[in-house]
């Protein structure tokens, strides 16, 4: 059985752009196809640390695995929750992949030059970042890996690195599909980058500083309305999906969209006409409020117990599974 897999780090409160990108495509694809697929959620708990992290990371964690149950992810035996620091595979193979990268296509990463921009001296973590994510897709035959845009170029890293891998060892590692196959799969039209709702140009982040640029997922809905409310438009005085010259409209519908899992197509008919802002901004607002009440008070009925036992059974699975991918990668290296 091939695998579904995804994970988002546990630094901090995840963001709406984290929730819409990522989380809620995995659920739905979680809760529509983990009869034919296996669907693993694992926390990236070591990448994490390539920022600087309190001592709140291990609590963190069990939280952020909390976020799909409050979402509506249906569990079954085919859902797999783990922590990627307690399957050592993960590093071993990030290390051996490290061998078979080059300094040339790892440099390239725009996350690496985003993050590393400025900075006076970078942590080789940040560098490395994509290969230990190629490890993590690599070891469970992952084939589709719901993610946000921005991430894309990690995917295309990942299939680069196993068909070279492959072209010389034999067929050891599943090439994950094409990111736009994987945008395919998951009913989009392109991939999803929710965007800053002050400055629209740029994408909702965490570690953006103005509160007001981004919806964090534990705000609360009458905090998250006000965002909504308050977010940049333009001057146009026309209701239209137009990201270039129209991005913090845009941003709007498509967020609705993504909330109500409505084609983008039927909300941007739904609105074509249209000139007033301040109706599509109400409409939005109230649709993140409903959300948030709804993940919110989900979120505070999910026990710690309930993870730690998901937690259990998810890695005496993850690591079974990564330990076989990789002693077939030691093989071929004779390592074993
Ligand atoms: P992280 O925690 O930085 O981001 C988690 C996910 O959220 C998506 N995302 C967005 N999507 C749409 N609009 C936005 N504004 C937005 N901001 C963030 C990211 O694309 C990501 O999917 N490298 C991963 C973590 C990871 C991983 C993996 C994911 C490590 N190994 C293996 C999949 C498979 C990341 O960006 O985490």
């Amino acid at each position: 059985m091939k695998t579904i897999l995804t994970g988002i780090r546990s630094n901090s409160e995840i963001t709406l752009g984290n929730y819409l990108g990522a989380l809620l495509p995995m659920v739905r694809l979680a809760n529509t196809h983990s009869d034919e697929y296996n669907i693993n959620i694992f926390v990236p708990d070591l990448h994490s640390i390539i920022s600087e992290v309190d001592g709140n990371l291990h609590q963190n964690t069990i939280r952020s695995l909390k976020y799909y149950l409050a979402s509506g992810l249906v569990l079954n035996k085919n859902v797999h929750f783990y922590r990627q620091s307690y399957v050592p595979a993960h590093s071993e193979l990030c290390w051996i992949l490290d061998c078979v990268a080059t300094m040339g296509e790892t440099s390239r990463m725009i996350q690496y030059k985003e993050k590393s921009k400025g900075q006076d001296s970078c942590n080789v973590g940040i560098f490395n970042y994509p290969i230990l994510m190629a490890a993590d897709i690599l070891l469970y035959d992952a084939i589709y890996v719901p993610i946000g845009e921005d991430q894309f170029q990690h995917i295309e890293l990942t299939r680069n690195l196993a068909t070279r891998f492959n072209n010389k060892f034999g067929d050891i590692f599943t090439i994950p599909a094409k990111t736009s196959d994987q945008v395919k799969f998951m009913g989009e039209e392109e991939g999803v980058r929710v965007r800053d709702l002050i400055n629209p140009e740029k994408k909702m982040s965490k570690s953006t500083l103005a509160e007001n640029s981004k919806i964090m997922m534990n705000d609360s809905p009458e905090r998250a309305k006000k965002k909504i409310m308050s977010a940049t438009t333009d001057s146009l005085g026309r209701i239209k999906f137009d990201m270039w010259r129209q991005p913090g409209v845009s941003n709007l519908m498509l967020i609705e969209s993504l909330i109500q899992d409505e084609p983008l197509q039927d909300v941007i008919s739904s609105w074509s006409g249209e000139t007033r802002y301040g109706e599509l901004k109400k409409k939005v607002a109230e649709s993140v409020a409903s959300l948030l009440t709804d993940f919110q008070s989900k979120l505070e009925q999910i026990s710690d117990d309930e993870i730690l036992n998901l937690l259990e059974e998810g890695e005496s699975y993850a690591n079974k599974v990564a330990n076989s991918k990789l002693l077939e990668v030691q093989k071929v290296f004779g390592l074993r």
